[in-house]
């Protein structure tokens, strides 16, 4: 198990979307360039208690929560001898399977690799729709975007490193490949943390700068980030305890149905963090931001 942050407050805004945005789109074919584990071994720990362990005893106060995808399969995960927290293969192919999508999920991590084989059984997916890639998921889903058998729109790319902007063998980037999707019309997410205001200011500007070319391509509000901000942040340093607190997804080419059922979503884990405590025992409360990164205009606050 190569991916630390599981379970964290990241998690739970990431795979509280992810899991809205696939069942919406029923994407086809579902690509991850970053997979991780399809389950991870629950433990507590102080990110985590502020993070999924928070969010399930607090989401049956909200209907839009208990009613979400993502709590159906932490549910159907916290009710087992061994409690487990699902990552975004076990998301993905929860939600998928129905449909018959082909999935292909990127790792180096061997681990991550076969936790993902054994979900996949234990899901009747047949091998002719699995294909697990223990190479680099950037080169790998560069490739696959060239194929000519695939409907760009029906394919969802989910692209989850720990730096966005770190290049690979071949000199891309995650970042890279979020553009090179979006020009493709494949559906697409980019996940990314931050720490700091000034942090999340760095990413937004060299995000921008790389998607600027591209921007008079875009009808008004196909790119847009969607993040929670925790308002500790605004406030100045504290201690994070070396886990990501504030989190975003850069999104292309999703239908608005998507973009309000997140914004819903996003809501309402915003309300229900309203009295939460961090812990080193300052405010918890988030602020969800969505903003079109073609026109910088606020849409949700
Ligand atoms: C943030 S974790 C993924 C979490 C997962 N997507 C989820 O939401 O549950 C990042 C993963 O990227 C993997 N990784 C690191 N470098 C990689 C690379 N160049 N290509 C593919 N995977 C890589 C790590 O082993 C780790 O499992």
């Amino acid at each position: 198990m190569a991916n630390r942050h599981f379970g964290e407050i990241g998690d739970v805004w990431k795979h509280l979307a992810l899991s809205e945005i696939l069942s919406i789109e029923l994407p086809d074919h579902y690509w991850e360039s970053h997979a991780g584990s399809a389950d991870y071994l629950l433990t507590h720990s102080p990110p985590r208690d502020y993070g999924v362990y928070y969010f399930m005893t607090h989401c049956t106060l909200s209907p839009d929560l208990a009613e979400s995808q993502y709590y159906l399969s932490l549910f159907k995960l916290f009710n087992r001898d061994e409690i487990l927290y699902p990552g975004s293969p076990y998301i993905a192919m929860s939600i998928l399977r129905k449909i018959n999508a082909s999935f292909i999920f990127c790792d180096l991590d061997q681990e991550s690799l076969d936790s993902i084989e054994l979900w996949a059984k234990d899901f009747q997916i047949p091998n002719s729709l699995l294909s697990l890639k223990k190479q680099d998921g950037i080169n790998i889903i560069m490739e696959e975007t060239q194929r000519v058998d695939v409907q760009p729109g029906n394919v969802f790319v989910f692209i989850d490193p720990y730096d966005p902007f770190q290049r690979n063998s071949h000199q891309n980037s995650s970042v890279e490949l979020f553009y090179h999707c979006a020009l493709k019309g494949l559906k697409a997410v980019l996940w990314y943390g931050f720490e700091s205001l000034s942090i999340h200011q760095h990413f937004v500007n060299s995000m921008e700068k790389i998607l600027h070319p591209i921007e008079n391509l875009f009808t008004k509000n196909t790119v847009r980030r969607m993040e929670i901000i925790p308002e500790v942040i605004t406030l100045g340093k504290f201690d994070h305890s070396g886990s990501y607190i504030g989190s975003g997804m850069m999104c292309c080419n999703l239908s608005s149905q998507c973009y309000a059922a997140c914004k819903e979503k996003g809501m309402a884990l915003a309300k229900i963090y309203r009295e939460a405590i961090l812990p080193d025992n300052r405010s918890g409360a988030l602020r969800l931001n969505i903003q079109s990164i073609t026109t910088e205009k606020n849409c949700v606050l």
